[in-house]
């Protein structure tokens, strides 16, 4: 099942997570249409501006190397060196990057340890502005 997977790669790469700040520990794998995965964790500044979240880390690594189409992305969150034990939403500014690249329907699929919650693209960031509104 595509969401698992996609979870056990999140809960992975959430290991790599460098948030000695927040004490708050983000890991996201992101699947790509051709079926690549590509992972991210949160990584923070001591200036706190230049901190990027997982999800980012996720989409610029596959952007940087070629792939701009996307099926789904895991998010998983939480209190860094403890389980993952709450679902963890992307914040409106990986949201807004995740309307640059991908469709209504990528999916979006949270986990609080116990059970995964899957939504969309069109859930989390309706009427969202885009490369549309520039043409
Ligand atoms: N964080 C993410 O990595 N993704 C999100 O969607 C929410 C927040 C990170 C940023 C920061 O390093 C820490 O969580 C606390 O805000």
């Amino acid at each position: 099942m595509k969401e698992k997977m996609l979870i056990e790669k999140a809960l992975a790469a959430r290991e790599a997570s460098y948030s000695p700040y927040s004490g708050f520990a983000v890991g996201a794998a992101l699947l790509s249409k051709d079926g690549r995965i590509f992972t991210g964790a949160n990584i923070e500044s001591a200036s706190y501006t230049p901190t990027i979240c997982a999800e980012r880390v996720a989409f610029f690594t596959a952007i940087h190397q070629g792939v701009k189409e996307f099926s789904a992305i895991a998010v998983v969150g939480g209190k860094a060196g403890e389980s993952v034990s709450a679902y963890c939403a992307p914040c409106g500014v990986c949201r807004q990057v995740m309307a640059e690249f991908c469709t209504g329907d990528f999916e979006i699929v949270l986990y609080d340890g116990k059970s995964p919650k899957v939504y969309t693209l069109n859930d989390l960031l309706p009427e969202r502005f885009g490369k549309a509104d520039l043409s």
